[in-house]
């Protein structure tokens, strides 16, 4: 049985556990992966950032970690928004791991009502894993980059080669740094970096941009100096107008690779061979600093032919596909409901009356603003039925429905079912039999599975007996099986 939750990144062992099968998911069959370091993830998650809220996700087999799950959303801007990164171990794929952990997000992106999920894929070669998971959750490729390397150390003879064919660099001049940017550039970096966000393509992807302040590009360089060292270099004209820059990142505990993240050459700075002195003047730092990394990744769009060239220019090979996706929900109400079985397997159901008739269901109900899917259960449980003893109950079924109707507000209903195995009891809750029927339920009752099989009413789930059989012959299932309606 597979469980899916959360993990404290602060139980260092846990999060070691879950970082080898988050890293071994992501790494597997690619030669060039380039994944967050131990340290640098473990640092983000146990320091988060005001900007951006990033949560470790496991996919848990009696204890062990069989698969990860960054889920991650912005605060104070693109609040439509999350990201997946999803990574099952090779050895644990094809099992509905990766699913099971799909679903966990499709639940908190719907409790969060965000409604664009936006994912990262490294494609190595055809056909490739993600590619095909990400299409059958109807993922769309939005916007695809050729992924680079070129060895370190770099080579000098190139360099050379490449200083002579640029020539002299006339009417601008360099400044390089090391670490955080200098307060006298701070504006002016803080106002590249702005433009960069307009210019750099990227495709269909929805994203919104908010300028770079000064205080915004202090607290964002302050945690990334944390776990890189950066390495910039910025073009002047010589009256001082900012023109472009160029920036690489040493991770200080990856002693493999680094990276080189934006190149930017204002347009009206463009056709001087600006980026290449940009470049030349970078690696310069590079060599300087003498790192240990063996490779320089960079990335790309495919669209982006002058970059493309200045690429191949350096010696960068193409080693990977980088695709970003989208993926566009409905507005769905998550619930979390109990499938409740007594020692005589009886099923302990609701009866809710709406305008279009009667409806019997299991109990549970919509989750509140930041209470887990579990914890929601707890609460709703001890409103309804008063039932309150219960330890990981088993995840069985994840419905989601698209229909109008079900959920004012929304375009529908997410429920995941969970099993919960118990002496019978009288159902009564803390909430009153006038505040139940404010709600439409009206009744409760303990179903044998003959009855079930015999009513001509309406369930929901619609095809509630035949799942109840099945759970009953067969056991919960090892992944929660998805249902419609
Ligand atoms: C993508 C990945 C997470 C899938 O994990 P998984 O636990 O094997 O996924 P599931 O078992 O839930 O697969 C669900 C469905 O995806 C599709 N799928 C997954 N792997 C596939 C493959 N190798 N070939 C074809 N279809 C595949 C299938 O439709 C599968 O359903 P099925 O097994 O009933 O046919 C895993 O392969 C992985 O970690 N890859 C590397 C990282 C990555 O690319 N992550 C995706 C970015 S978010």
């Amino acid at each position: 049985m597979i469980l899916v939750r959360e993990i404290d990144p602060a139980d260092l062992a846990l999060f070691d556990e879950w970082y080898d099968a988050f890293r071994a998911g992501a790494v597997a069959g690619r030669k060039a992966a380039l994944v967050a370091g131990r340290e640098t993830l473990g640092y983000s998650l146990r320091n988060p950032s005001p900007l951006k809220q990033r949560i470790a996700v496991g996919a848990f087999e009696d204890d062990r970690v069989l698969g990860g799950m960054l889920f991650e959303y912005r605060l104070t801007d693109n609040l439509d928004t999350v990201e997946v990164d999803i990574d099952v171990p090779a050895e644990h794929r094809r099992r509905g791991i990766g699913t099971a952990l799909w679903q966990w997000a499709a639940t908190r992106s719907a409790q969060l009502g965000r409604t664009i999920v936006q994912a990262e894929l490294g494609v190595p070669c055809e056909p490739w894993a993600g590619a095909a998971f990400a299409e059958r959750l109807g993922f769309q490729v939005e916007h695809v980059e050729e992924h680079l390397v070129v060895p370190l150390p770099y080579d000098d003879l190139r360099l050379d080669e490449l200083r002579e064919s640029v020539g002299r660099l006339d009417g601008y001049q360099l400044t390089s740094w090391a670490g955080v940017c200098p307060p006298e550039h701070q504006q002016a970096y803080a106002d590249l970096h702005t433009a960069m966000d307009l210019d750099v393509p990227t495709g269909g992807m929805t994203r919104e941009l908010v300028p770079w302040t000064v205080d915004k590009l202090e607290a964002s360089e302050a945690r990334i100096d944390r776990n890189y060292l950066a390495l910039v270099t910025m073009a002047h004209t010589l009256d001082g107008r900012p023109a472009g820059y160029t920036l690489l990142y040493l991770p200080r505990a990856d002693a493999e690779h680094a990276q080189q993240d934006d190149t930017l050459v204002l347009r009206e700075h463009r056709g001087h061979k600006l980026g290449t002195h940009l470049k030349l003047a970078n690696l310069e730092q590079l060599a300087k600093h003498r790192t240990t990394q063996r490779y320089l990744h960079t990335w790309t769009a495919l669209s982006n032919a002058p970059m493309r060239k200045v690429n191949a220019r350096f010696g960068f090979r193409p080693v990977e596909e980088h695709r970003e996706l989208e993926l566009r929900l409905p507005r769905l109400r998550p619930a979390a409901r109990a499938v409740i079985v007594d020692e005589d397997e009886r099923i302990l159901l609701v009866r809710f009356e709406f305008d279009d008739g009667p409806l019997w269901a299991t109990p549970g109900g919509g989750l509140e603003p930041g209470e887990t899917v579990v914890e929601g259960l707890r609460r709703e449980l001890v409103e309804e039925v008063g039932l309150r003893d219960f330890t990981d109950p088993p995840h069985l079924w994840h419905q989601e429905v698209v229909a109008e109707g079900h959920a004012t507000g929304y375009d529908g209903v997410l429920n995941d079912y969970f099993l919960i195995r118990t002496a019978a009891f009288d159902p009564a809750g803390t909430l009153s039999a006038a505040e139940l029927r404010a709600e439409n339920v009206h009744a409760m009752k303990w179903w044998t599975r003959s009855e079930l099989a015999a009513h001509k009413g309406r369930f929901a789930p619609r095809d509630l007996p035949a799942l109840i059989d099945r759970l009953l012959t067969a056991g919960p299932p090892t992944t929660p099986t998805q249902l419609a309606l």
